[in-house]
């Protein structure tokens, strides 16, 4: 089986961009199967830092194809915007091809976003305001523009005029906003047209070709399993289901064909926007985490949240995602900590789980049940072997192992591509 996934394991932002582009030197193709530019995805190469938000972190290996599959929400300006800046820094995206089933994320649900979340007050989910809910939801509503559509321009114009009319009736009546002028949007996506059908292609056929012939797929999750729409913290949440299921429906391959599913792991927690978080740390120590982890959005610069690790999230996320491996990111930020609090289960109303709860007032109650490691002072961001971490940190990673019964792969201990110790190759 030659399609590897990888996907977060907490609430986002846990270094997938990183270990896409880690494995990405050794894959012929990278796909991109739900999100939209919601994500963030960091890449440090010889100091060089690129933050992806569509484009698949295999972008920078030039000879993997980047493909956008089906089930990914496509905002056109912001992807032209993110090519047209990787191609000034000397980069090209001629190996870029988007699914002709994927979304269209439109400007009107950039806006509805934004409305919805400023009339939800503090009752607002704390969305990156991308218009990620109000695409999925059109999409789920059957009134979605999809990329095909652009092919034939006469019924893409057909379609805009009809929901183009609904949308500006609810931006205006429902949340008193601007409405958006039919002609202007159909000039800006005839010029988004023009660029956009040399890249569209039927990507299911694509895909499972690469898979049949053995070529090396990695599927690329965005998100992660806290955030998915049926397993998270609902509503705190994204619109879509970024696991390993995610891959079957939003990239059409068979469960059949997914060999590795890897699973990443900041060895602490961190998460942005509103919901439940129950290892938090809304203190000293917690501003620290902040300062040495860089904790800030890479999608709205936000500070994230952060917290120790939670175990039982990871947990949920082995069980989801049927997770063979592990990489274990940001371990290094951890160092100089004398102890180090993991959390092991929850006591809810006196009572000890190791499950996550459907039901937020439920879970708004757990409080961490915690299991303490000793820390390290020793600077590890330039060990390459497992063996040349500190006894301390050797212990940290492996309880993670023990606890989640899954084999830890590697330890990355600095944001650069090369900075990991390995513990066994993936591919
Ligand atoms: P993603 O959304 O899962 O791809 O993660 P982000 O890119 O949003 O956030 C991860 C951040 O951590 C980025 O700034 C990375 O450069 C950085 N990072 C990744 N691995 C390490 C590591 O091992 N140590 C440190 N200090 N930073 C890392
Ligand atoms: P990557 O791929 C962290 C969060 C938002 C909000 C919730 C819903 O970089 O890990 P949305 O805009 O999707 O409707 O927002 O989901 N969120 C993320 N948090 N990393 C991400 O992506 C995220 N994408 C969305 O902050 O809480
Ligand atoms: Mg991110």
């Amino acid at each position: 089986m030659s399609g590897y996934v990888v996907v977060g394991a907490q609430w986002g932002d846990e270094g997938k961009g990183k270990v896409v582009d880690l494995l990405g030197t050794h894959v012929n193709m990278v796909v991109r199967f739900q999100g939209g530019n919601n994500a963030g995805h960091t890449v440090v190469v010889n100091g060089k830092k690129t933050v992806l938000h569509l484009l698949p972190s295999g972008i920078l290996n030039h000879d993997a194809l980047c493909v956008i599959a089906a089930g990914v929400v496509v905002n056109p300006f912001v992807l032209f915007e993110e090519i047209d800046k990787l191609e000034a820094e000397g980069s090209h995206c001629d190996n870029v091809r988007i699914s002709d089933r994927a979304q269209l994320l439109m400007p009107y649900h950039v806006r509805l976003d934004e409305l919805k979340e400023a009339k939800a007050g503090d009752q607002k989910i704390g969305t990156t305001k991308n218009g990620i809910g109000p695409c999925y939801a059109d999409k789920y509503s059957r009134v979605g523009l999809r990329v095909c559509d652009l092919a034939d321009w006469d019924v893409f114009c057909d379609k805009l005029k009809t929901v183009l009319e609904l949308k500006n009736e609810e931006i205006t009546k429902i949340y008193g906003g601007e409405p958006f002028d039919y002609d202007t949007m159909v000039s800006d996506f005839k010029k988004i047209r023009e660029r956009m059908l040399p890249m569209i292609c039927d990507a299911v056929d694509i895909v499972n070709k690469a898979l049949d012939e053995n070529q090396i797929v990695l599927f690329e999750g965005a998100q992660a399993n806290m955030l998915d729409i049926n397993y998270g913290t609902y509503p705190y949440v994204t619109s879509s289901s970024p696991t390993a299921a995610g891959v079957c429906e939003g990239a059409a391959v068979s469960p059949k064909k997914l060999g590795r599913i890897i699973g990443v792991v900041k060895a602490y927690s961190t998460r942005v926007g509103e919901g439940p978080f129950v290892t938090e740390q809304l203190n000293a120590t917690g501003s620290t985490l902040r300062e040495t982890g860089a904790e800030y959005g890479a999608t709205t610069g936000r500070p994230r949240r952060v917290g120790w690790l939670d175990l039982p999230v990871v947990k949920q996320a082995v069980r989801i995602n049927g997770l063979t491996d592990i990489a274990i990111t940001k371990l290094d930020v951890l160092t100089g900590f004398d102890t180090i609090p993991v959390c092991i289960g929850y006591d809810i109303d006196g009572k000890q789980q190791d499950t996550v709860p459907a039901s937020l007032k439920q879970y708004a109650k757990a409080k961490p049940i915690y299991k303490e490691f000793k820390g390290w002072k020793q600077d590890i961001t330039k060990c390459t072997k497992f063996s040349d971490l500190p006894q301390e940190a050797q212990d940290y990673v492996k309880f993670i192992e023990e606890y989640t019964g899954t084999e830890i792969c590697l330890v990355s201990v600095n944001p650069e591509r090369e900075g990991n110790c390995i513990l066994h190759p993936l591919i």
